[in-house]
């Protein structure tokens, strides 16, 4: 039994003071319930409401490509640095360690490799299993104008369904198959109807032209892809266009992993994203000098 000695009552009740409660801020997230927002304000930090997510779950229809070949050597390492973690979990069960604080968001569609028709995802992890991982968030992909276009929708819908049960949100990622124009025209449609449809926060690709209305037409956040990969000045650029016209941060893989200085990338994505630096800015004060330092040590070789 607790020690009930020398208790006091209590006395400082405020009365006149009202109760504060801080409203959750993240765009369009405000009626949702506490877990799902405690989740949502592990991925977005509070401070910017904006997320640096590092995207490890190509091998889930890739394989082993470049820079995943040994996610233990070089992905693990990285973790400290980035908001949260987009994975499977198989990855996070063999390899990830679960001592690691940033939180996973967990892929949940798949199926197809890439030798067959990519749309034909269905839903491949229980709301239950991204519960016992402690899941932030599950991931699933949303191919609007694809073969199984409403299958795909299908299953982003019944993750919804589960995730409002358990207080898991739910990130709508759109495919854009090779068939189809990445312009502003198709994101606003994707990522509209994900959002109409109950995704709690949606991935897309940036475009040059009209990002900003892709952006301003998305009622939930808005969190950039990466895509294959580009000079980093050029990704550093991307990210920081898209942030300014509206986008809460980055889902970025290739750019960062397959960077000669992906630690280098990730600290400079993150500054671009959360501090707004300008991305010539980001370039030389983290990626030139890590560069420099990889050369010289390639040299004493
Ligand atoms: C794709 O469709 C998946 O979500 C990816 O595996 C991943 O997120 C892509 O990341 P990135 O294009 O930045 O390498």
């Amino acid at each position: 039994m607790a020690d009930t000695e020398n208790l006091t009552a209590g006395r400082s009740f405020q009365a006149d003071v009202a109760q504060r409660h801080e409203p959750f801020s993240l765009r369009g997230c405000g009626s949702l319930d506490w877990g799902m927002q405690s989740r949502l304000a592990r991925i977005f930090r509070p401070a910017t409401s904006r997320t640096v997510m590092l995207a490890i779950d190509h091998g889930y229809f890739l394989g082993p490509i470049t820079g995943l070949e040994r996610v233990d050597l070089s992905i693990v390492p990285l973790l400290p640095h980035a908001d949260a973690l987009m994975t499977t979990r198989g990855m996070i069960r063999s390899t990830i360690p679960p001592a690691s604080l940033t939180p996973v968001v967990l892929r949940a569609s798949g199926g197809p490799s890439i030798l067959k028709e990519l749309s034909d995802e269905q839903v491949a992890v229980s709301m239950e299993d991204a519960a016992r991982i402690n899941a932030a968030a599950v991931a699933v992909q949303v191919f609007i104008g694809g073969e199984h276009e409403t299958q795909s929708v299908r299953n982003m819908t019944r993750l919804v369904d589960q995730g409002q049960r358990y207080g898991i949100p739910v990130l709508a990622v759109t495919a854009v198959g090779r068939e189809l124009t990445r312009d502003a025209r198709y994101l606003r449609l994707a990522t509209r109807i994900c959002a109409e449809l109950g995704a709690h926060f949606v991935k897309t690709y940036y475009c040059e032209q009209d990002f900003a209305t892709v952006a301003a037409a998305c009622p939930v956040p808005l969190v950039m892809a990466g895509g294959k990969r580009l000079p980093e000045l050029d990704a550093l650029t991307m990210a920081y266009n898209a942030v300014e016209a509206g986008a809460a941060g980055v889902d970025m893989g290739r750019n960062i992993f397959q960077s000669d200085t992906p630690l280098a990338m990730l600290q400079a994505i993150s500054a671009v994203v959360h501090a707004s630096m300008k991305p010539a800015e980001a370039y030389e004060q983290y990626v030139r000098p890590a560069a420099q330092q990889a050369a010289a040590g390639q040299a004493e070789k």
